[in-house]
């Protein structure tokens, strides 16, 4: 019998649980279609999890979520949770996870999908044929460094601090990942940082040039953060490949994100050193529109596939919901994120449907 994939799936909040089951339901759809099983566990995380528990991220869920195969979640957050204190709010959850898995790196692909060039706010020469893979270090930068908090000065001063540090072992990590996915790639990697300034970026350069020796095949360039940033949206084909830390990635991820017309479009995939890897979409829980079928189901789909693809080693199947995605896109289906002249407004069931349809031909 074919052994059963444990999937743990964390809804979540805002439109979670609506595009939630739309990855879930094109999941079984596709499962008799490879002879794959899955076996579903839902579990709470985020603004849902304070609610029925008083904690982001409960350890029922994380004990569940190590033993599980993978982790397809959805987004947490919304506005009633904002101005708890940092240990009950929905990102501490979030964050909690990717560290208690260990979670060291992030995969972000900017794909243009042909059909929505006409969805992006940069020209169609600019953005036509962007294919970039930004991995972003996960686990550590200034989202995770000590001293962090808010103390009072000896003048009673309140005085803000976070810090920014990586140890060399966690840059090489990050770093080794970041030239294995460029040769497996276009072979060009530019590494992002704020070595001009900044020390701790000093060491990053330092240690991801000391290993490009290794990858002769890989191209490596450099890159500030704030000229990244601007070479992005000026001639954004010139990468392939992009690896920095945690929050010049948080960043420049959504605006690679944006390139592609929504970031309601964009998956991710979170690996670390063998455990379970993390597969969520790009964006967050837009609480503006939950709960009113408007949401674009489309990222967490993709997010299952690449469930599929890094995490359960099923490229065929990932494949195959790839190209439903190409094929409702292509039959003029949109959600209102990624609406232009000429093709039809469809809510988050109704692109659910055309997906499964779309799995069946
Ligand atoms: C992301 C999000 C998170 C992050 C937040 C919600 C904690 O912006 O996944 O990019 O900053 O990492
Ligand atoms: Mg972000």
């Amino acid at each position: 019998m074919t052994q059963p994939y444990r999937i743990t799936l964390l809804p979540g909040d805002g439109i979670g649980p609506e595009i939630m089951a739309v990855a879930v339901a094109v999941l079984k759809a596709i499962a008799p279609q490879f002879d794959l099983v899955f076996e579903f566990q839902t579990a709470l995380i985020g603004g849902a999890a304070i609610e029925a528990t008083g904690q982001p991220l409960p350890p029922e869920t994380l004990k569940l979520a190590r033993q599980s195969d993978a982790v397809l979640l959805a987004a947490i957050g919304g506005y009633q949770w904002d101005n708890l204190p940092r240990q009950q709010r929905p990102e501490t959850g979030l964050l909690a996870i990717r560290e208690g898995l260990e979670l060291f790196a992030n995969l972000r692909p900017a794909t243009i999908f042909p059909q929505l060039i006409d969805a992006s706010t940069l020209k169609r020469e600019v953005v036509e044929g962007v294919d970039i893979m930004v991995v972003r270090e996960l686990t550590g930068g200034i989202y995770f460094g000590q001293p962090k908090g808010i103390f009072t000065t000896e003048t009673g001063e309140k005085r803000g601090v976070n810090t920014m540090a990586y140890r060399t072992s966690e840059i090489d990590r990050i770093a080794k990942v970041a030239f294995e996915t460029a040769r497996k790639r276009r072979g060009k990697l530019c590494s992002v940082d704020k070595a001009n300034v900044l020390d701790v970026s000093q060491l990053w350069r330092d240690r991801v040039t000391a290993m490009a020796s290794q990858y002769p095949e890989v191209e490596l360039s450099h890159l500030y953060v704030d000229n990244a940033a601007m070479q992005l949206v000026r001639t954004p084909k010139q990468f392939d490949t992009i690896v920095t830390g945690n929050l010049f990635g948080d960043i420049l991820s959504d605006e690679a994100a944006m390139l592609t017309g929504s970031i309601g479009m964009l998956p991710s995939a979170s690996l670390g050193a063998g455990g379970p890897g993390l597969f969520e979409p790009v964006h967050g829980s837009a609480p503006d529109i939950a709960a009113q079928d408007k949401a674009n189901p489309l990222a967490q789909v993709l997010s299952a596939a690449m469930m599929l693809r890094y995490g359960l080693d099923q490229p065929a199947a990932a494949s195959k919901i790839e190209q439903a995605v190409h094929g409702v896109l292509a039959q003029g289906y949109r959600t209102g994120d990624i609406l232009s002249a000429g093709t039809q407004l469809v809510g988050c069931q109704a692109m659910g449907e055309a997906l499964l349809a779309n799995l069946e031909s």
